[in-house]
């Protein structure tokens, strides 16, 4: 079994030398690193002789058991403080507690008291420990997703948004939105943003190799919702390369649990980058005959790529029966059926269009049927 490693700070240096006798009784479980006079001593120290277990005097010049905890607290969350203090000493034992020490002892100590505090403070910590991942470094799954169609104007910009700020915001997903419709920039125009920076600056400028590098390019829309916006210079898309695309993805990946693309409709090699590295592509269509028939190729296309079922879903945006075909119409050109259904709300789209306001997650009560629908096909994608 490894040691407890203890480090102890005291400015009383029989006190030090006491604990130190005492815990060399037991040598096959502690082991003491190291001792300091006070508080900061005690700080410089744990990076050197990484202890498991601080024991730690209240009463010290420099700095004191009261503060060195609370940033020992702070900076080394691994490390656990006792303290240490003699009889009478309960407001400060208090005080020490809510500023991070685990445990107490009352000094002077017997030697069980002593070892077994320790010993369970020590095991009852590193369970705490294991159960913490700290938010920054957990690894995610990075999710590909995108919508595409075969027929423009058909709301894979809408519905790319939208879900993504339904996942954000109501499932808890860390969420990148990447627009990869590299000539026109829709999703900057949809909420607002025209002098932010994008992926062509990020391109340009940037590294690419880590999160930092890439961070300053993002637009922050929610705390759990990250942009990069398209240049919306039709010329821009030249510079933009596949390696690029490849490389910030694989970068930005772990830091997220989901990205969504929205691609514009050329099949270009960025597009089919994405296309074939996605876990699961959108094929929007909307009820009009034209996009309908523009799907059916689009999606023997996708089968002859060797997308699954399972990989390509059918999403039927602006539905509305006033085309004169039903969804059962649809059903049947379609042998894998349909994914989702989308309604047609031209008030609330063309509302939120015009205003650069997405209309999901706003936190309104009653959700609207649209916003149900999205919910439900985001639903669809956590499963
Ligand atoms: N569910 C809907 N109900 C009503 N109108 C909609 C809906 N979805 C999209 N629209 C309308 O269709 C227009 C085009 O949508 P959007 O920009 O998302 O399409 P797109 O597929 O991204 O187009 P492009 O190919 O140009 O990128 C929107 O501006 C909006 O007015
Ligand atoms: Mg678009």
């Amino acid at each position: 079994m490894e040691k407890i490693k203890i480090l102890i700070a005291d400015d009383v240096e029989d006190i030090v030398n006491v604990v130190k006798k005492t815990l060399s009784l037991e040598a096959d479980t502690f082991e003491v690193v190291g001792s300091a006079g006070n508080g900061q001593e005690a700080l410089d120290l744990i990076p050197t002789v990484k202890p498991d277990i601080v024991l730690m005097d209240i009463n010290m010049p420099v700095l004191n058991g009261l503060e060195a905890t609370e940033q020992i607290t702070k900076e080394y969350p691994g490390v656990a403080v006792i303290m240490m203090s003699v009889q009478g000493e309960a407001e400060y034992l208090k005080k020490a507690m809510f500023h991070g020490a685990k445990e107490f002892i009352i000094k002077p100590f017997n030697y069980e008291g002593l070892v077994e505090t320790i010993k369970t403070t020590h095991q009852r910590h590193r369970e705490m420990q294991k159960n913490i991942v700290p938010k920054e470094e957990k690894e995610r799954e990075g999710k590909l997703l995108t919508y595409f169609s075969s027929k423009g104007g058909v709301g894979k910009s809408i519905l790319s948004l939208n879900s993504a700020i339904t996942l954000s915001q109501e499932k808890n997903q860390k969420v990148l939105l990447l627009d990869l419709d590299l000539q026109f920039s829709d999703i900057s125009i949809l909420v607002n943003k025209y002098n932010e920076q994008t992926i062509l600056d990020l391109v340009d400028e940037g590294q690419l190799n880590t999160h930092q590098e890439i961070e300053p390019y993002l637009y922050e829309y929610n705390e759990n919702l990250d942009m990069l916006f398209a240049p919306g210079k039709p010329e821009a898309a030249e510079y933009i390369s596949k390696a690029s695309i490849e490389r910030i993805l694989k970068t930005l990946k772990p830091k997220y649990d989901i990205i969504i693309v929205d691609t514009g409709i050329n099949f270009d090699d960025n597009t089919l980058y994405i296309l074939d590295h996605a876990e699961r592509i959108f094929f929007v269509s909307t009820m009009e005959i034209a996009s309908l028939k523009n799907t059916k190729l689009g999606l023997n296309v996708m089968e002859s790529l060797g997308y699954d079922q399972n990989k390509v879903k059918l999403v039927i945006n602006r539905y509305n029966t006033k085309f004169g075909v039903s969804k059962g119409d649809v059903e049947a050109v379609f042998k894998d059926g349909i994914y989702a259904m989308i309604p047609d709300e031209e008030k609330i789209v063309s509302l939120s269009v015009n205003r650069g306001e997405p209309f999901a997650g706003k936190g309104r009560l009653g959700k609207t049927k649209i916003e149900k629908a999205i919910e439900a096909m985001c639903n669809g994608i956590l499963e």
